[in-house]
């Protein structure tokens, strides 16, 4: 039996980009569903904060419309929704302000969660006026949504900005990712097993595989999509945080910083990546006309409407880290819009066997390989060989240990977003990343970006529906190797 979750203490929730994507597909029903589960306590307020010139019913049946499309109960999204109201406020004007300090101002002793779910550019904004109205006082948190900045510069800005308001340990920088189940779980598996860990190393490890594959296009997403590409959006972010997680050495404790201390030290190690040898390690890719789901889908410039953009959807690169631990080591990582399937994986192939002692007739002996799949249907599975079960010799088979969460547990994995917004009411940054992380990123990928804008070059094309460019398949299979599409 699975215990109830403690229930955090009430809070205010202001949610600024509060009618945007984020907001109403994933953070209202994020805090729907803790709310169902009897965590949230009842005077606890959610505020949505957009430009729009909505009130509280306005805002209230748009979100009703959509955690009923996601599926939730009329009579508990009713019970919900008194909680949520709306306020329409401009980062950029005055108007507003006051009555919305006032408001802040009716539960003085509640924890104050700022969530800034707007363009970047917004963010500094936002945050002078949380500070000249007095909101950054107390127990007030923000929270920022990624992209921060697009290269290390404007993070810079933004940062400096940011931390004139609020300091760093009200500060949380939000990656969806690390609240994901799996990757929670590489923490129990690496470090909560004695099994794992000795064998974790450039002497067992062959090379590590990262991919997160979407068939959605980017659709409405396009304006933002078009100033960040895959890189930014979810290389510079998602993936290098995975690849933290798997690489990282184990931390002293669970304590926010003991595991982010390690984390910075992966992404300071990483091996530099620039015009020297960009056209080797990476590649990038921009879907044209296809299929998804069976259904024709447009292209990348189609949904653009414009056929100049360098934008890449996809990009395929070759990492390695410099350190005792990993040298030597491929790390691939790899994200695309418009593949085949959704799935994001990490998985970690081990080395050949040194020698076999079996009949070249009994069958292939494969590397054993650690997949840990964050979604869909999050499972782990550890490939190994056995022997065929009865007579007639022996045989070798490549089976699959699997541990699949739904049916192990029998319970809804609940989204990311769940835990992680309870932890910034709770004040528990250990999930979330430190500035200095956040730098050291963009100090990797900026040399990438300035490297493919260098190169005068054009994405690859790809067809929509397939797992990217050639040159993707080239990269991994010039080493030898090549992508785990199937792990079934
Ligand atoms: C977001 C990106 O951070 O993550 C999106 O901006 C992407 O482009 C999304 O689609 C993927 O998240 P998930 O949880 O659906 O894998």
């Amino acid at each position: 039996m699975t215990a109830s979750p403690q229930p955090v203490d009430p809070f205010d929730l202001v949610i600024f980009g509060g009618t945007g994507d984020l907001a109403v597909r994933k953070l209202l029903p994020a805090l729907y569903h803790r709310f169902v589960d009897g965590q949230i306590p009842g005077s606890s307020r959610i505020i949505g904060v957009a430009r729009e010139g909505l009130d509280d019913d306005g805002y209230r049946t748009t979100i009703r419309k959509a955690l009923l499309e996601g599926g939730a109960d009329a009579s508990k999204v009713d019970t919900f929704l008194p909680q949520v109201s709306y306020r329409s406020l401009d980062a950029r004007k005055d108007d507003g302000w006051d009555a919305f300090a006032t408001l802040m101002g009716e539960q003085p002793n509640h924890v104050r969660v700022f969530y800034l779910s707007t363009s970047p550019d917004l963010f500094v904004d936002i945050c002078n006026r949380l500070g000249s109205y007095g909101l950054n006082k107390g127990e007030a948190r923000v929270v920022l949504e990624k992209p921060i900045g697009r290269n290390l510069a404007s993070a810079n800005q933004i940062n400096d900005a940011v931390g004139r308001v609020f300091d760093e340990s009200q500060t949380f920088r939000i990656d969806h990712y690390l609240g994901k189940e799996t990757v929670q779980n590489l923490l129990a598996l690496r470090f909560g097993n004695a099994l794992f860990e000795p064998l974790w190393n450039a002497e067992h490890i062959d090379h590590v595989q990262i991919t997160v594959a979407e068939t959605l296009g980017v659709g409405q997403r396009v304006a933002y999509y078009d100033h960040a590409g895959a890189l930014r959006d979810m290389v510079q972010n998602h993936i290098l945080q995975l690849l933290c997680m798997v690489a990282m050495e184990p931390p002293s404790s669970l304590a926010p910083d003991a595991v982010r201390d390690e984390k910075l030290k992966v992404l300071r190690s990483l091996k530099p990546i620039d015009g020297g040898n960009a056209a080797q390690l990476t590649v990038r890719g921009q879907y044209r006309a296809g299929a998804a789901d069976g259904q024709g889908v447009p292209g990348y410039l189609d949904e653009l409407k414009d056929h100049k953009s360098n934008t890449e959807t996809f990009t395929a690169l070759k990492a390695e880290i410099a350190n005792w631990r990993w040298a030597g080591v491929p790390f691939y990582l790899r994200t695309g819009k418009r593949l085949p399937e959704r799935v994001s994986e990490i998985v970690v192939v081990f080395k050949e066997v040194p020698h076999s002692i079996f009949d070249p007739s009994a069958g292939v002996l494969a590397q054993n390989r650690l997949v840990l799949r964050l979604q869909p249907d999050e499972n782990i599975k550890l490939w190994v060989t056995i022997k065929h079960p009865g007579p007639g010799g022996l045989r070798l088979r490549y089976v699959s240990l699997d541990m699949s969460f739904a049916e192990a547990f029998g319970v809804q994995q609940p989204d990311a977003y769940e835990r992680l917004l309870l932890d910034v009411v709770r004040g528990n940054p250990t999930l979330f990343m430190r500035r200095d992380e956040v730098e050291a990123a963009w100090r990797w990928a900026d040399p990438i970006l300035a490297a493919w804008a260098d190169s005068g070059e054009t994405p690859r094309q790809y067809t929509s529906g397939t797992w990217g460019p050639s040159a993707a398949v080239a990269l991994i299979e010039r080493d030898g190797r090549n992508w785990y599409e199937d792990s079934e």
